[in-house]
Order: C-alpha cells, then structure tokens, then sequence
C-alpha cells in the first residue's frame, strides 16, 4: 500500500476517540470556518468540483445531493448518516467509525449545517459496539471543545448528533426502509419514484443520506482541496476508496487504494495472494450482488464505470476472493441464504422468488436436483430481476443467473453423482460466516 495514497486511513496518535491528534493534523478547522460563516455554497461548489461519488453502493454525485437537499423549497430538512452495513464482505465503515471517528463527525457536521438539518443522526448497527462506543467517545470529546452541542465555538449556533440503533437487517441499509425504520414502522423499502429521501425523507421532509465513507472524505477535500482530491483516482472516479478484502486470501482486511485500481493490486499485493498457494475460481469486485469475474479477468480497474461496463459492478467494494477449492453450488447457497433471510418479504416476486431459489440450489448441493431445476432456476431470475422496491431480489437473481453461467458443469456434477463432489471442502455455513466476518 501506497502510504501517499492514505487519506481516510491516515494513522493518528493514541486512542481513535481522542481530538487532540486529529486537531493537531488540522482536524475540525473546516468546520471551525464553517460555523464562523464560510460560505456554504462554495462547500457544495467544492465538493461537486471534485467529483466525490457516494461509497454506499450507488456511486451517486455528493455534490449534487447536497444541493438538492440544502435548495430545496421546504425548510425542514433532515440528515442522516447511513453505517448499517450488514451486506457479506463489507466491514470498512465500522473500520471507519472504530478507528478514525473523528473525521466522520466532522463530515457529519458539515453535512447538518450544509443542508440546515433540523436534526442530524447516524444510523449505527446496534451490533457494532466497538465502533459504537469509539463513536460515542469521540462525540464526548468533540462536545467538551465546544465543535457541536449548544452555542458551537460561541457562535449561537445549536447542533448534535443523535446515535440511532440499529436493528441489523441488510435492507434496513437501504435508505429509504432505514427512514422508516427511524420511524419505528418496519424496515421496508419504499418505491422510487416518487420516494427519494432527498424529497420525501424522515417525517416526510428531505432528508440527505450519507454513506460513513463518503462524509469521511469531506473534510479531507474542503480542507486540501479539489486538485488534492483528484491527484488519484479516474477521472470520473476521482480519489480513494475503501476495499473490504476477504475471502481465500493471505491478509484480509481493509485497504485504502485509488479508485481504479487493478482488482490485481489488491489481492496479490495487499491481500498476498489466494491461502495456501491455491488458484483463483472467482472473485465478487463488488459484494453478492454484482457478477463475478473469472481469474482472467484481474487486470479490471476497480471503479464504478469501468465495472459497470465490465457487466458487473462495485458497490461499496466488498472483494470476496473464492478459490478453486470452493464448491461453487455450495457458495451460491449459503448467498442465496442470505438473500431468502434477509428479504423483508414486502414485494412477492422477492418474497417468493428468493425462496425458490434457495430451495432449488439446495435441492442441488444436496445431490437430489435434476436439469429441469436448472432450466427453473433460470426462469425464475428471469421473472424476478428487476422488480421490487430495492435491488435485493435483483441481486438474488444475478447471482445464481452468474454461477449458472460461469459454472454449469459443478451444478451438472452435482446432479449426476447425486451429491456434492467437493463435500469436504467448505460447507455453506463456513463460507457464510466466512463473508460475514469482520477481518478489520
Ligand atoms: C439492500 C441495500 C442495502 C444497502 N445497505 C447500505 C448500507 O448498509 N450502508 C450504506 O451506506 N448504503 C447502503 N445502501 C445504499 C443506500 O440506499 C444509499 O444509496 C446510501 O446510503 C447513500 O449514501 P452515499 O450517496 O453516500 O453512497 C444499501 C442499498 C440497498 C439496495
């Protein structure tokens, strides 16, 4: 790893929570201008000029969403920033909020007084209580320097950050059904068009949603600047992102790395290669819900267009390297798990389509499958990608719709010898902990 590279990774001093090395690194001047009048147009300006793209999933401009929030016609505005992370593979934000807490807060600041939110939370995984209580301490001693609370550096100005819990749930990340869940109804999410956050929010008011990564970044850029910023990246993907490696590799963790960079880089230099010498069978450049690419292709530069052209994508990077030892039917089982479990169940083709698909894979890794399950699995993808209110059932579906494709002779295998042929190698409930686990 490239230490000029490292920005939100930067090492700092003592213990995460304690202000006093950030500060001295020049943390919380932004806002310290910020709170004594420094144009908040020109924040919005910046952070447009220098291309910042959410790393929640989406890859959506910042710059645009703030200006959508903070011009919008109705004065009562929300903020919210998103640290559900439940998704298989991903674990930086909890990295992010554990270890380097205070630029987060001072992104989150930006962002509330920005947008003029009336009130400002962070939706943190009740779960994740080191990353809560680190969270929570560097808020303490954020308040005690007098940077948020009442009358901020002796200003008049009144603002804080309230920690919401919570409930674990992989869609409740989903924004919209993250809003309803802050509202004590069911984490569901809702149709979009017409119900973006940023016109129908919390309390049915705009509401800006952030990402833990991307308001991390903020301070960084409005305190070096735009040229700063895009000295690395592409051109269209400018800067560094977080990347969750796990899987078969040596040294699974969290990595700072230029956007666009080789998906090569990153498992053989930092990751040190596939565990125990072994080759490599596929890997997911972005979590479970986009395609995955074959060992061919590990000369991909990791960025969001360059994977969407590629046919697959990079969501909030989660890397999870598979190996040739993997039984691919038994991956795509403990995935499709996931999917069946974590369905909210509100929209039936996702509600019936992610059992079904559970049903058959399994009906196949335990030898009992026929071809015409395969020709089902098919149909099935078909009816249900694309429909419903999020992209959960959409990604159930590209998933089996993938290994189908990239691995029709392991589901053949599986349905002429009438069991796993690769049995003793990794049970679906290993390879499910596996991709759950954090490797911070
Ligand atoms: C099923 C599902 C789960 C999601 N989970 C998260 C999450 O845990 N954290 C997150 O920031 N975004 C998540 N997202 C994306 C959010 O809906 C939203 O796009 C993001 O928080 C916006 O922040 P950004 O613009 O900074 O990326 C999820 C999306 C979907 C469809």
């Amino acid at each position: 790893m490239n230490e000029a590279n490292m920005r939100l990774l930067q090492p700092l001093e003592g213990e995460p929570w304690e202000i006093e090395p950030y500060c001295q690194r020049g943390g919380y001047d932004v806002w310290a201008r910020c709170v004594k009048g420094m144009s908040l147009d020109d924040i919005v300006a910046e952070l447009t000029r220098a291309g910042l793209r959410g790393r929640g999933g989406a890859g959506f401009p910042t710059g645009l969403k703030w200006d959508k929030v903070r011009n919008h016609r109705v004065t009562e505005r929300y903020f919210v920033c998103n640290a559900g992370e439940h998704e298989p593979g991903t674990f930086k934000d909890r990295y992010l909020i554990t270890h380097f807490p205070h630029q987060l807060i001072e992104g989150m600041l930006i962002a509330a007084l920005t947008v003029q939110a009336k009130a400002s939370y962070i939706y943190l995984n009740a779960e994740f209580e080191e990353a809560r209580a680190s969270f929570q301490k560097a808020l303490q001693q954020a308040r005690d320097k007098g940077y948020l609370g009442k009358n901020i550096l002796e200003t008049g100005l009144d603002l804080d950050i309230e920690i919401f819990d919570g409930h674990g749930s992989y869609v409740a990340g989903e924004e919209t059904a993250m809003l309803e869940s802050m509202q004590g109804r069911p984490a569901m999410p809702k149709q979009k068009p017409p119900f973006y956050p940023t016109e129908f929010g919390l309390h049915n008011k705009p509401t800006l949603v952030n990402n833990v990564e991307t308001l991390s970044h903020v301070p960084h850029i409005l305190r070096n600047g735009v040229e700063w910023f895009t000295q690395v990246g592409t051109e269209r993907c400018p800067g560094t992102m977080l990347f969750s490696l796990s899987g078969a590799v040596n040294r699974p963790g969290v990595y700072e790395l230029p956007l666009g960079t080789p998906l090569r880089h990153l498992i053989e230099d930092c990751g040190g290669g596939v565990v125990d010498g072994r080759a490599i069978k596929a890997v997911f450049p972005g979590g479970p819900s986009f395609s995955m690419v074959g060992p061919d292709q590990l000369d991909l530069a990791m960025d969001f267009d360059t994977l969407k052209k590629a046919g697959t994508g990079l969501g909030s990077a989660g890397v999870i390297v598979v190996d040739d030892a993997t039984c691919m039917v038994a991956k795509t089982l403990a995935l499709s798990t996931f999917f069946k479990e974590e369905s909210c169940g509100q929209c039936p083709p996702c509600r019936i389509g992610t059992d079904k698909l559970e049903e058959l894979v399994n009906k196949i890794e335990s030898g009992e499958g026929t071809t015409q399950d395969l020709d089902m699995m098919m149909q099935i993808c078909g009816f249900v990608k694309g429909t419903g209110f999020c992209t959960l059932v959409t990604g159930a579906s590209v998933l089996v719709q993938n290994s189908l494709r990239l691995f029709r002779d392991e589901f053949e295998a599986h349905i002429v010898q009438h069991r796993c042929p690769l049995a003793s190698s990794v049970s679906h409930v290993e390879s499910k902990q596996e991709t759950q686990k954090c490797r911070g």
